[in-house]
C-alpha cells in the first residue's frame, strides 16, 4: 500500500513536468516535413485549375473515394504516412553540404547513400510510374499512391528549405522566435509565413488567399507562366531545376541574416512573404504542367490557358 501511494505521488509530481514537455514541444516544433498542410492544399488547388481535360479525367479516376473528387484533399497525405512508410521520409527533401548549389549525384540520396532517394528522385520516379497509366497490361504500381506522392513532392521541392543545408536539417535545428513564439526556421517557411499572411491579409481564409494567388497568375505573373512551365526534358521532369532554384532562395532569403535564437518579425515577414507566394504559385503551375504532359496530348494549349476562367 505504501509503495502504491509512493508511486502515485511520484506520478503526480511528474505530471507537471510531462505537461511542460508537451507544451514546449508544441512551442518549438521540429522535424516537420513539408509545406504545412495549408501550403500543400493551396498548391494543389492552383494545379487543379490548370489541368487539361484529359489530365483532370485521369486524376478523377485515380483519386481515392475519400478525396471527394478534389486533388487538393490528398496533397498533404504523404506527410501523414511518413512514419508508416519509413523509407519515404528522405523523399520530402534534399540537403547540400553547406553550399548554395544542388547537384543530383552529390545530394540526392538517403542516409544509407542510396541514389535517387530525395525529393528530386521521387518526383521523377512517380512521374515515370504514372506514365504507365492506361497501358493495356495492368500497371504493377499503385498509381493512386503515385499521384498522391507526386502532388505532394512537387509542392515540397518548391519550399526553399526543403533543399537546404544538411548540417541544420534544412533549418529544423535553427531555433528562432516568430514574433513572440518560439519555433524553428524550417517551420517558419512551412507554416508561419503562410499563417501570418492568411491572418493579416486574407481574413484567416485559405480560399481567399488561393483566389488572390490565382488572380496574380492571371495578371501580375501571366507573362512568367510559360517560363515556369518550360521544361525541355521530354519524359522526365525539371525537378532538378526546381531544386536549384530552392537552394538559391534558401541562401538568399531563408537563411539570410538569420542566426540561432534570433527574433524574426515584420522585416523578415514582409521581405520573404513575396517569395513564399511565388513558390506556391509556381508549384501549382508546374504540378499541372507535369500532369498534363503525363495524361494529355493537348498539353500546350491546356498549359497556356486556364480551363475554367474564374
Ligand atoms: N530533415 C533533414 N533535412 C531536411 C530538410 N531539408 N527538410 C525537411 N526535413 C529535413
Ligand atoms: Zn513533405
Ligand atoms: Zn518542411
Amino acid at each position: 500500500m505504501a509503495a502504491l501511494l509512493l508511486r502515485l505521488r511520484l506520478r503526480l509530481r511528474l505530471l507537471p513536468l510531462l505537461l511542460l514537455l508537451v507544451v514546449s514541444l508544441d512551442a518549438a516544433p521540429r522535424g516537420a516535413d513539408a509545406w504545412g498542410k495549408q501550403g500543400h492544399i493551396m498548391v494543389c488547388k492552383i494545379a487543379e485549375k490548370y489541368l487539361s481535360e484529359k489530365a483532370a479525367a485521369a486524376v478523377q479516376e485515380l483519386l481515392p473515394e475519400s478525396a471527394g473528387g478534389e486533388l487538393s484533399t490528398v496533397c498533404p497525405w504523404a506527410d501523414e504516412v511518413r512514419f508508416h512508410y519509413r523509407w519515404s521520409r528522405p523523399l520530402h527533401y534534399a540537403n547540400t553540404p553547406g553550399v548554395c548549389n544542388f547537384s543530383f549525384s552529390r545530394d540526392c540520396h538517403n542516409s544509407r547513400g542510396q541514389q535517387g532517394m530525395c525529393v528530386v528522385g521521387a518526383i521523377n520516379n512517380y512521374t515515370d510510374q504514372l506514365y504507365s497509366y492506361g497501358d493495356s497490361k495492368k500497371s504493377s504500381y499503385n498509381l493512386t499512391e503515385s499521384l498522391m506522392f507526386l502532388a505532394h513532392f512537387v509542392g515540397d521541392v518548391h519550399q526553399p528549405l526543403h533543399v537546404g543545408y544538411e548540417e541544420d536539417e534544412g533549418g529544423n535545428t535553427i531555433v528562432v522566435r516568430w514574433y513572440r513564439r518560439k519555433t524553428n526556421l524550417h517551420h517558419v517557411w512551412d507554416n508561419s509565413i503562410i499563417e501570418t499572411a492568411m491572418k493579416d491579409f486574407y481574413n484567416r481564409s485559405m480560399d481567399t488567399m488561393v483566389e488572390a494567388l490565382k488572380m496574380n497568375l492571371t495578371d501580375g505573373w501571366s507573362d512568367d507562366i510559360s517560363h515556369w512551365e518550360n521544361c525541355a526534358n521530354k519524359r522526365a521532369t525539371c525537378a532538378n531545376h526546381y531544386a536549384i532554384e530552392s537552394i538559391h532562395l534558401a541562401c538568399n532569403y531563408a537563411y539570410k541574416d538569420v542566426e540561432q535564437n534570433i527574433t524574426l518579425g515584420d522585416d523578415y515577414f514582409f521581405s520573404r512573404y513575396p517569395v513564399v507566394e511565388k513558390r506556391l504559385a509556381q508549384a501549382g503551375i508546374r504540378l499541372a504542367s507535369i500532369l498534363n504532359r503525363i495524361f494529355g496530348d493537348d498539353k500546350q494549349d491546356a498549359n497556356a490557358i486556364p480551363l475554367q476562367a474564374q
